[in-house]
């Protein structure tokens, strides 16, 4: 007997409404999503926060886009909450819209910790290749890093951003004592980060502490691209450097006093390979510091306060991406604890640490060699 005809008729009912009502509301944050992006990617939101309240006639001139557009989606941002409206009593046309002073930052501080728009472009990113993703869902194999296109990337790094801009130098690296008083001396450390994308914990690393150099890796060149850029602009370029390279080309060379590889590892479709470079490269009092999701150490039917999130990413990218190769260890963004120190004991570690570092969406894992 299935389980929907062993239930009575009235739990049956109130189960589906219940899921009705979630289900709703799924494609109603969905929606929402996907309106962020417009507003944020057409500057609606900059232009609303900088010159203030707008009709829809007033917006489409300050942003240049087409005022039905715009009313449209001003409308859509008023019914969903994110905007509001100064009077009810207008006509469409000569209605004005603000943004809530509590949105702002969420919606356009680009350096603030609390900035959140580029999760609507990673979103966007995420399902560009969908019909190849359906395609390896049925066959098999991967999704490379490229078909995921410019929204993701730059979502990606625009995430990070202030974290790495800000936490990274000035609370996490401090934490570990011994990195930090190393950071801090002379010689001038060196440090290697792996699979850095648009570089900003490099030059994170490098804005705080400003006797060392960085060595940047990734291995799409269109990030590398954006992250020497990047460096210039900050003024960092003579103590960051930024190469296109695969995190386990056997070639990679130096001897570095940290060895850090941000979100990356459970993307890599080789992690074995690329901490077995990461080892290689560490001096021997050096320090291989691997920043990836804070998931649960087993699955459970709830999961942690993050996963939602995390397998959201990783049904969509994370897991297509680390499919690619032949023999991909295909990890996907939930990639627990015990996963990573498999990984690294098959690299030849010693052991595996999790550092006492809090927050959010990272967990702090120090190899030692
Ligand atoms: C999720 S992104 C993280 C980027 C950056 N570390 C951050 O936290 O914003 C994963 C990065 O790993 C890079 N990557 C994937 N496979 C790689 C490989 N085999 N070698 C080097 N980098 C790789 C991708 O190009 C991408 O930039």
């Amino acid at each position: 007997m299935s389980t929907v005809q062993s239930m009575p008729i009235d739990s049956l009912a109130y189960q589906r409404d219940a899921f009705i009502e979630r289900f709703l509301n799924f494609a109603s944050g969905t929606f929402n999503m996907f309106s962020i992006y417009i507003g944020d990617r057409l500057g609606l939101y900059r232009a609303l926060a900088e010159a203030g309240p707008a009709t829809s006639k007033e917006l489409a001139k300050r942003t240049r886009t087409h005022e039905r557009y715009i009313r449209e989606w001003l409308e859509q941002q008023t019914v969903a909450g994110i905007l509001e409206i100064e009077s009810e009593n207008h006509t469409a046309a000569a209605r004005r819209f603000r943004l809530p002073p509590g949105h702002v930052e969420p919606l356009i501080e680009c350096s603030s910790l609390n900035y959140l728009s580029p999760m609507a472009q990673l979103l966007v990113g995420a399902v560009r290749p969908l019909p190849e993703v359906l395609e390896a869902y049925r066959k098999g194999g991967g999704v490379p890093f490229d078909s995921y296109g410019k929204d993701l990337r730059e979502g990606q790094a625009a995430i990070n951003y202030p974290a790495f801009w800000h936490q990274l130098p000035e609370e996490w690296l401090p934490a570990i004592t011994d990195v930090h008083a190393r950071l801090e001396a002379d010689p001038p450390a060196r440090v290697a980060d792996i699979g850095c994308g648009y570089g900003w914990s490099s030059m994170g690393m490098a804005r705080g502490y400003p006797r060392i150099r960085v060595d940047g890796f990734d291995l799409d060149s269109p990030s590398i691209k954006h992250a020497k850029e990047n460096a210039k602009r900050n003024k960092l370029a003579d103590r960051v450097r930024f190469q296109v390279r695969d995190a386990g080309d056997p070639s990679l060379e130096g001897r570095y006093d940290l060895v850090t590889a941000f979100e990356c590892v459970h993307d890599l479709s080789n992690p074995v390979r690329a901490l077995q470079t990461m080892r290689r490269l560490v001096k021997d009092d050096g320090v291989v510091l691997v920043v990836d999701e804070r998931v649960g150490d087993k699955f459970t039917p709830k999961g942690n306060d993050v996963e939602w999130m995390m397998y959201g990413w990783s049904i969509l990218h994370c897991l297509p991406v680390g499919m690619v190769d032949e023999n991909a260890a295909g990890t996907g963004t939930v990639m627990r604890a015990d996963t990573l120190k498999k990984y690294a004991t098959d690299a030849g570690f010693s052991s595996v640490e999790v550092l006492p570092i809090e927050h959010f969406f990272f967990r702090f894992y120090r190899l030692n060699p």
